[in-house]
């Protein structure tokens, strides 16, 4: 490390002795991070029940007194580090968890100590130049139209909670109430509408969103759960949103957005997609078809946390027309006036937040619309691979592999139907073992494992070995 010169003329020796503390501080931080990802590769996935147990350190009641920030760093990486879910290792195929691509982590580091609250850009002109051009970036990378804007929330399910207060509010407008000022006290009802394979967060997002989760009018789906046009209600208004989905998250199936989108807007609603990892497919040039006329849509909510790799906690809201997005999360005081082009406490759900864009930014700027292709081409290859061997052994794979998530159920027996008692233990078994971990889900009512290839740092010999190790697992159930 270069010498740092901490010239004393305007710090107090106080204020330089903290700062001299600091740096060590996170030097130390940096040098144990990097023992830890050395670490990783060689452990199991899943901490073990020892490592969960020693937990119990932290339990205690809060002291009075301080104590030594290099002691509570020890402590933290000590009893820490082995509790943590190896996830930078590539054979983690949890949930939909990506892993973190290294310029986007680098700059998490380096962000972490600017500290930056980047809600007006007079609080971080870096922190706003940056959030601006990655959120065009993704726009351009997802090929939405070029007038929409895009703002970073904590993930997509307040991503998708921002699209959907912005198509209510939108679409309330339109017919005339301002529900700033009413309310939904009285309102003329907004009709919502969602394939019946739609993700929780949209059921959550509407609850909140005062819309009610049992008024949701569900669209039935397909064998690989994309909602069906010929199923849409006919008689939609302009008072209806219709939620759609980019990426079905046990299936990877995404809904056929150019068969119901100008329905929709022929009628004067408005269509929100959930995209929150599917919508990447339009990113590669070789899957963008299975998201064709997703850009007909007024909003999106998709997450840079999972399948960009970009560390949590990171979503994107996009919105077509910025009026809109305003008019939903736009607030008003005389200390926060800004005459800004881009404030972002006027474009979202959040004040203060964290400066998200400069960690997108840095993966789209290391990786380039080539890499970012990569990533999502490659682990749908790695996807497939893995399908493929555990078909080829007899495991029953539930759908085909549309993106990264393979969905598949484990027999009493070679190319005899999925079981769920066999299935349960299977993913027990493997979790346990620790080469790879995978969870459960069920599809049609059918018990299943779900695995979604997410991570950047996944190779062909990783998903090799996942595949063996889970094969082993089926065969030790089965004796
Ligand atoms: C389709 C879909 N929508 C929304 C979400 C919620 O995303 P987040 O966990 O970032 O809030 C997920 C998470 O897996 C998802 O798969």
């Amino acid at each position: 490390m270069s010498p740092v010169d901490l010239t004393p003329a305007l710090t107090s020796p106080r204020a330089l002795a903290a700062t001299r503390e600091r740096i060590a501080l996170v030097t130390e931080a940096a040098r144990r991070a990097g023992s830890y990802l050395a670490g990783a590769a060689h452990r199991p996935v899943a901490p073990g029940p020892e490592a969960v147990a020693a937990l119990d350190v932290f339990r205690r009641p809060l002291q009075d007194g301080r104590i030594d920030p290099r002691e509570v760093l020890a402590e933290l990486d000590a009893f820490g580090s082995p509790a943590t879910v190896a996830q930078a290792q590539g054979r983690f195929f949890g949930f939909v968890n990506g892993g973190v691509d290294n310029a986007a982590a680098a700059a998490a580091v380096l962000a972490g100590q600017w500290d930056q609250n980047p809600s007006l850009p007079v609080g971080s002109p870096v922190a706003s130049v940056l959030d601006e051009v990655a959120a065009g970036w993704v726009v351009d990378l997802l090929g939405l139209p070029r007038t929409a804007t895009a703002t970073f929330t904590p993930g997509a399910t307040l991503a998708n909670l921002t699209g959907i207060l912005v198509a209510r509010d939108a679409l309330l407008a339109r017919a005339g109430w301002d529900v700033h000022e009413r309310g939904l006290f009285g309102a003329p009802p907004v009709r919502v509408i969602a394939g019946e394979e739609a993700h929780v967060s949209i059921l959550k997002a509407a609850r909140l969103a005062g819309l009610g989760v049992g008024r949701i009018e569900t669209v039935p789906t397909d064998e690989r759960g994309a909602a069906r046009a010929d199923a849409l209600p006919t008689d939609i208004d302009a008072l209806t949103l219709v939620i759609l989905q980019a990426g079905n998250v046990n299936t990877g199936a995404s809904d056929p957005f150019g068969a119901i989108i100008p329905r929709v807007h022929d009628a004067g609603g408005w269509v929100h997609v959930d995209g929150a990892f599917g919508l990447w497919a339009a990113a590669s040039p070789e899957l963008r078809h299975q998201v064709a006329g997703v850009e007909l849509a007024d909003s999106w909510g998709t997450d840079a946390h999972k399948w960009l790799n970009v560390p949590y906690d990171s979503g994107v809201a996009i919105v077509r027309e910025r009026a809109d997005l305003e008019r939903a999360t736009a607030m008003q005081a005389a200390y926060v006036a800004s005459e800004d082009a881009r404030p972002l406490m006027q474009l979202g759900l959040q004040m203060s937040q964290r400066a998200r864009g400069i960690e997108t930014w840095a993966m789209l700027a290391a990786n380039g619309r080539d890499g970012v292709a990569d990533l999502i081409e490659r682990t749908c290859g790695h996807a497939r691979t893995f399908a493929g061997i555990l078909a080829g052994a007899g495991v029953e794979l539930f759908a085909p592999v549309a993106l990264n998530q393979v969905l598949v159920a484990f027999g009493r027996e070679p190319g005899a139907p999925g079981d769920a008692a066999i299935t349960d233990a299977v993913i027990g078994a493997a979790q346990r073992e620790g080469t790879m971990w995978a969870g459960a889900s069920t599809w049609k009512g059918r018990r299943a494992m779900r695995i979604s290839v997410s991570d950047q740092a996944t190779t062909r010999d990783d998903v090799e070995v996942s595949a063996a190790a889970l094969l082993g697992a089926w065969e030790r159930v089965r004796g």
